[in-house]
């Protein structure tokens, strides 16, 4: 009987290899599948970073780019001929130089009495463009299907010329410049005649090349 019991003690003794297989199994396993996915998550993350803080210093980046671009995008976009007129709200229109103005040929006079016109362009410098502005003023003269344009900067010292229609001059009250309306000059005081610009009529609308010249000189000198 005792050897019964012995016998029947001895696999007590000895632990199951198969539980602590089977206990062991899945924590092996689970270790490779955190050392397997660890790199690829740490991949996934530095990837992450990479792109999120590229894309945050693109933002400022492109901003101040086309903060600095912008004039010329502007000056990009206006248009090299158009259908507008350069009065306010449109664009102004100018080729080789000259401005067309909105001002047609059958808009002056026939028999040559002046009419004061204000001319507008696009001011452009490196950092802004300010579209259809007054730059100027021009008297402008019908002679048949001729344009007669003058400044109406006093090329004295640079003061206003008016019309007057009752002398049938033009004349400068700054300091009495007297000019006929062919812009000839009517006294000593002025240096030199007004300043003639260059005008074309082309299909009845009035081109101008619109330009300004030093005062106080007896030549004509481009500003
Ligand atoms: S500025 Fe015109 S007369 Fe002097």
């Amino acid at each position: 009987m005792s050897e019964n019991k012995q016998t029947s003690s001895a696999p007590d003794d000895t632990p199951p290899s198969k539980s602590v297989d089977q206990s062991e199994a899945p924590e092996s396993g689970s270790a490779e599948a955190s050392n397997s996915g660890k790199p690829r998550r740490n991949f996934v993350v530095e990837f992450l970073a990479v792109a999120i803080g590229g894309l945050v210093g693109l933002v400022p980046t492109a901003i101040g780019g086309l903060f600095l671009l912008d004039p010329l995008l502007r000056k990009g976009t206006h248009p090299a001929g158009g259908e507008a007129e350069g009065e306010e709200g449109n664009p102004v229109v100018k080729e080789n130089g000259f401005l067309r103005l909105t001002l047609g040929i059958d808009g002056l006079p026939a028999d040559g009495t002046p009419v004061r016109y204000t001319v507008h362009d696009d001011i452009v410098n490196v950092w802004n463009k300010f579209p259809n502005q007054p730059v100027g003023a021009v008297w402008l003269r019908r002679i048949q299907d001729q344009v007669l344009a003058f400044s109406t900067v006093c090329p004295h010292l640079g003061c206003d010329v008016e019309h007057r229609s009752g002398e049938g001059d033009f004349y400068c009250p700054c300091h009495t410049s007297a000019f006929n309306l062919d812009g000839a000059p009517l006294n000593k005081i002025p240096p030199r005649a007004m300043d003639a610009l260059e005008a074309e009529v082309r299909d009845g609308r009035i081109w101008l090349k619109y330009e300004q010249f030093r005062g106080a000189t007896s030549e004509k000198v481009l500003v």
